[in-house]
């Protein structure tokens, strides 16, 4: 019948009506699973990333060449510099000159009234510039800051202009006696064979120190008169940390001109190489420095015969707690403060030769965690650029130990930490201490913390001590890389790099900020400046593998020590305006 609810066919047709509303109930869980899977799988942060535009430069934009007067007037000194043979040879003599007069120095030297006769070989040094660089002399006001730090300063007419410091050590590191024989050059020849200067200190940084001087001298001789001044200040004892020399200058150069004096700072550092990732020519100052923290733990528990000996010796338990170290190291942290991020961010938003992708990835590194992480992961996996992204731990120095009879009493240990950017010393003592807490509490040992008892047992076995092997340094404030003085520093590099040294790039040379792992005098000069850039402006294709500083065969491309010469020629001359300040 009709409108019955079980003829044959409305019962196909109710069949086929649930089968539907199953097939879209079906749907819809299918649906929401679906959905589920993408916001709680990689599939949503990675649709993001595909997202996220590259278009806006203006995180990192590529400012315009900045030429001086003098260049458009009359470029011939500057190409003189870098293409002129006679200039060239006068130049190589002048820093092989340098390079001969030995000025290494050895860790913890005494200060220089205590033990005037260390330091004698930099009055040997002195003798060598005031000959090589009379002009210089004559024309400057020179300072010697406790003895034998130089302080040369050409005044300028505008003393509402701060000064340029343009700075650089006479100091280089000591070479090893067993590895005289493998110079190919003896180290302090100061040998040039035509292409390359071989020597210590030829990178590491009298090629700093002299171009620097070649630059002035040039300056003065073409009567130049800057409305700004500039001073150049070189330390002594760099490579032994610079208590003697940069610390005294800085202390002398904020009496002289004050506090936050200075328009720029330029030290050595990184300077201008090929991009791994991109393969270009890129600027790379150093705009901060990682801090430094020697910790040395000394272990100390009864001694006795060694044929009564305890389950865990003194060495036993400093093995111990080397293995809880090094099975705890620092994790790695990308933040917006870490130059590192913005280095990137500069190659995402400028270099197509980056993939679209990776370009997206980095530019969401700063405030997206999925994107963050894969950043993070890259930079992991690379030795080189591991560390520049958390604080490096190196157990480097263990001593106990006298007699194969006797237990040992005493047990050192110290530990290198070179602290990432966003970390403060403290953090790097409290996360120190809770290491050697696992182990005193498991051996009943007392624990004295940088002068502080933190833990104590009744009948203790021992006594830890853990304190600063030397001195410690925080991380560097972060000079800016936005701002005009940036600006001229990249503007500049432009100039020399693309007008005159790689005159075919099809691409404009991004200059990016940079971090150095190491420290530099620099870190006595925090006050002088806001705008410290430690910055070498050569083209070195791979610094680390090409100019060998602090090992053997130390060397230089001469070329690259005149372009030194003339970015510092150019550099003083551009920022010679008022229009250079932030
Ligand atoms: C240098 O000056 C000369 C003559 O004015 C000019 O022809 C040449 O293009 C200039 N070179 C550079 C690199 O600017
Ligand atoms: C540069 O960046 C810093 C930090 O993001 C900001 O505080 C400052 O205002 C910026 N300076 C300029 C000149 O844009
Ligand atoms: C650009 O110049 C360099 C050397 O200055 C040369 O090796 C290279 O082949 C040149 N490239 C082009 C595309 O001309
Ligand atoms: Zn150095």
């Amino acid at each position: 019948m009709i409108g019955l609810p079980l003829d044959d066919a409305s019962r196909t047709n109710l069949k086929s009506q649930f089968a539907k509303r199953r097939v879209s109930i079906l749907s819809l869980i299918i649906f929401f699973f679906l959905l589920i899977i993408f916001f709680t799988s990689d599939a949503f942060p990675l649709f993001k990333i595909f997202l996220q535009p590259i278009d806006d430069n203006s995180l990192c934009p590529v400012h315009d060449k900045i030429v001086p007067k003098s260049f458009v007037e009359d470029n011939s000194t500057v190409i003189g510099i870098l293409k002129d043979e006679s200039f060239r040879l006068n130049s190589v003599e002048k820093l092989s000159g340098a390079i001969q007069v030995d000025t290494q120095i050895f860790d913890k030297p005494p200060d220089v009234p205590d033990a005037p006769e260390v330091w004698k070989k930099f009055k040997k040094f002195h003798k060598y510039l005031e000959k090589t660089f009379p002009v210089v002399f004559e024309n400057t006001q020179v300072d010697y800051v406790n003895t034998y730090g130089l302080v040369f300063y050409l005044k300028g007419s505008n003393p509402d202009l701060k000064p340029v410091l343009l700075t650089a050590h006479q100091d280089v590191v000591p070479v090893q006696q067993s590895t005289l024989k493998d110079w190919t050059h003896p180290p302090f020849s100061g040998f040039y064979d035509g292409e390359k200067i071989y020597g210590r200190g030829a990178s590491d940084c009298k090629n700093v120190l002299i171009a620097i001087m070649e630059s002035l001298e040039l300056l003065i001789k073409n009567d130049y008169k800057p409305a700004r001044g500039v001073v150049a200040a070189f330390g002594f004892d760099e490579e032994a940390s610079g208590f003697i020399g940069a610390k005294n200058i800085a202390k002398f150069l904020q009496e002289k001109f004050g506090k936050f004096s200075f328009h720029s700072l330029l030290d050595e550092g990184y300077g201008l190489t090929l991009d791994a990732s991109t393969n270009q020519v890129v600027a790379a100052p150093a705009v901060g420095e990682k801090g430094y923290l020697d910790i040395v733990v000394d272990l100390t528990t009864p001694g006795g015969h060694s044929s009564i000996s305890p389950d865990h010796t003194s060495i036993g338990m400093m093995g111990e707690l080397a293995y809880i170290i090094e099975q705890d190291p620092y994790q790695p942290l990308l933040t917006n403060e870490n130059p590192i991020l913005h280095y990137l961010q500069c190659l995402a938003v400028n270099s197509e030769e980056l993939p679209k992708l990776t370009r997206k990835t980095i530019l969401r590194a700063g405030f997206d965690k999925f994107a963050n992480a894969k950043i993070v992961k890259v930079l992991s996996d690379n030795i080189l650029t591991k560390f520049l992204i958390r604080t490096s731990q190196a157990i480097d120095i263990i001593s106990g130990g006298e007699k194969a009879n006797a237990l040992p009493e005493n047990v050192k240990m110290v530990i290198n930490h070179r602290v990432a950017i966003d970390s403060k010393v403290s953090d790097i003592q409290a996360h120190f201490t809770d290491r050697v807490l696992i182990l005193a509490k498991k051996h009943d040992l007392q624990v004295i913390s940088f002068g502080k008892e933190v833990f104590n047992v009744e009948n203790k076995k021992g006594t830890i001590d853990i304190d600063f092997n030397s001195h410690s340094l925080e991380a560097a404030p972060i000079s800016p890389s936005n701002d005009t003085v940036w600006k001229y520093v990249a503007a500049t590099t432009r100039h020399i790099f693309e007008d005159l040294v790689f005159t075919n790039l099809t691409y404009p040379i991004i200059t990016a900020p940079s971090l150095m792992p190491a420290n530099t005098d620099t870190r006595y000069y925090w006050d002088l400046t806001k705008n410290i850039y430690r910055y070498s402006p050569f083209f070195a294709a791979d610094m680390l593998k090409e100019n060998k500083i602090h090992s053997v065969d130390e060397q230089l491309r001469f070329d690259s020590h005149l372009q030194l010469i003339a970015f510092f020629y150019e550099y003083v001359q551009n920022v010679d305006t008022p229009d250079a300040d932030n």
